[in-house]
């Protein structure tokens, strides 16, 4: 598979991301990237807590990062761990921005990371996705 200068910077900027998780509880790091349609780019690491049920994934963190600098138009977000598949939660998080959002997933194996790279459309990963459009509840993101 042929990765794009900008995939490659994403998946740079996940990386980075990744090794400031708070990951004490389950050691298992995950960072996460998002290009806007204005080309900016915002990162997230999975953040844990002692009270296990508030743990925030990598690619909540790196959404919601771009939402509070008024970046919403999300053209592609990327994760990266030893395993990058978002969970359902998240999907359903991506999927709220849009479902044409490109999915890059970079998973680190072996004792070298390397990377083993793949891509989707968030409507793959989140067949049938509850979305605010289809349901009826906005014409148009705002
Ligand atoms: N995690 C993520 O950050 N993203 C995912 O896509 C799946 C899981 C985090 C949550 C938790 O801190 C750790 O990985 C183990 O589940």
């Amino acid at each position: 598979m042929q990765v794009h200068k900008w995939q490659k910077k994403l998946i740079h900027e996940a990386k980075k991301a990744r090794n400031l998780a708070y990951c004490p509880y389950s050691r298992f790091a995950v960072g996460s990237s998002v290009l806007t349609r204005s080309g900016k780019i915002f990162s997230g690491c999975n953040i844990e807590n002692s009270s296990f049920g508030l743990v925030i994934c990598a690619e909540r963190t790196a959404i919601f990062n771009a939402v509070c600098k008024g970046e919403r138009e999300i053209q592609a977000i990327c994760v990266v761990g030893r395993t990058a598949l978002p969970c359902g939660a998240c999907r359903q998080v991506i999927a709220e921005f849009g479902l044409d959002i490109d999915v890059i997933l970079a998973t680190l194996r072996g004792p070298q990371r390397k990377e083993n790279i793949a891509t989707y459309k968030i409507v793959e990963l989140l067949p049938h996705p509850f979305d605010p459009i289809t349901a009826g509840l906005l014409k148009r993101l705002p």
